[in-house]
């Protein structure tokens, strides 16, 4: 068993510690040099994606997060509206689907019932649907219109890591292959973003580099009783996603929260020492959106929180306020969740290991859920 986890204690620390050629793999073969998107498993024709009015990403845990940061690159990419909704929730409550529906299934395991009920739905009711999946000749991708495979080999661990990886980065080949079917006039942004997408995981690489301080602050965090993550933007939904693993393998109480909606209600839980991870945004470029959160950061301060800052190198801004400082690497906005996410993995896991838990297979949890 020490062999099948390469020398890693835990098969979650190994598929994190290969997230790196995960992403890689995922985009190999998909991007020409004259940085055009190649999707050649997507069985559905460049007419079909141009009728396209409207898609929804549908999904369970870590999947749905990984489409709720997806929307914001799809929307801003393609122009085409574009809603995230948990599978378990989809089909009941009648959503308006037709021909011109895109429908978009991630599940890493092709077999989670409730986005397999969702997409059977969704086809009954004509829409198109693409399944992003990690697991060749499962259930969902068979039963779908067409499907991109998340090359990110097999994921072992209940909680879901490298998957959520590569799942974000298939979403972001669709978004930018939607666009350039439909004539979006951005191609020199296409260019760039493909380039920063190649960039990304040598950027993940170089994070997994800097772990230890994160290590030694989980460790030193095991008898909490809760931890908040907050985040905006694609900010967000990696704060869901660090509170989820934290819930996952260390069974203590987290919560993910919009760093704007604070204010109208959860920063009522914070006391003295409360622990709030904090993800931050570039600093560059999207300047009001990094000046929100850096005032966010400073409300929770001021009513007592211990502050972990996930934060870009050299953003002098938040350093102040920062109990705390864990610096990634420069990033655009939109690829920044394939950096903040990972100390979050890491910070997740040594606090479960250092509770003495069983990463790998948490209790109540499967890795795949295959009743609805
Ligand atoms: C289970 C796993 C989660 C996973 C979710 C969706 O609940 O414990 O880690 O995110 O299912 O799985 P899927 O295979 O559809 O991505």
């Amino acid at each position: 068993a020490a062999a099948e986890k390469g020398g890693y204690d835990w098969f979650m620390l190994k598929e994190i510690a290969e997230q790196p050629q995960a992403v890689a793999d995922t985009l190999r073969g998909r991007l020409s040099e004259a940085g055009e998107i190649i999707l050649d498993e997507v069985r559905l024709t460049d007419q079909d994606l141009r009728d396209v009015d409207k898609i929804f990403i549908v999904s369970c845990g870590t999947s749905y997060h990984a489409g709720l940061v997806a929307k914001y690159a799809i929307e801003h990419w393609t122009r085409i509206p574009c809603e995230v909704e948990l599978a378990s929730e989809f089909r009941y409550r009648d959503p308006v689907l037709d021909r011109s529906t895109l429908v978009v299934v991630i599940s890493q395991s092709g077999e989670t019932m409730d986005t397999l009920m969702a997409l059977r739905h969704a086809r009954e009711q004509k829409a198109r649907v693409l399944a992003i999946c990690n697991t060749n000749g499962s259930t969902i991708p068979r039963e779908s219109d067409a499907v991109l495979y998340t090359h990110g080999g097999p994921e072992i661990a209940v909680a879901s890591t490298k998957a959520f990886l590569t799942q974000i980065t298939a979403c972001y080949l669709v978004g930018l292959h939607l666009a350039q079917v439909r004539g979006i006039k951005f191609a020199d942004e296409v260019g760039a973003i493909v380039a920063q997408l190649q960039a990304m995981p040598d950027a993940i690489a170089k994070v997994l580099t800097t772990m230890e301080p994160v290590r030694e602050l989980a460790r030193s965090l095991v008898d909490v009783n809760t931890i908040l993550f907050i985040g905006r933007h694609v900010g967000y939904p990696v704060a869901l996603e660090g509170a989820l693993k934290l819930k996952e393998l260390a069974y203590i109480h987290a919560e993910g929260f919009a760093a704007g909606e604070l204010k109208h209600g959860p920063i009522a839980v914070i006391d003295e020492g409360t622990p709030v991870v904090c993800v931050v945004p570039s600093s560059k470029g999207r300047s009001l959106l990094h000046d929100k959160v850096v005032s966010n950061i400073q409300e929770v301060r001021a009513r007592g929180a211990r502050t972990i800052v996930i934060a870009e190198e050299g953003d002098e801004a938040v350093r102040p306020y920062a109990d705390h400082l864990v610096e990634v690497p420069a990033a655009p906005t939109l690829l920044a969740p394939l950096l903040t996410t990972v100390p979050l993995q890491v910070f997740a896991c040594e606090v479960a290991a250092a509770r003495g838990l069983d990463v790998d297979q948490p209790r109540n949890l499967a890795k795949s859920v295959t009743v609805e």
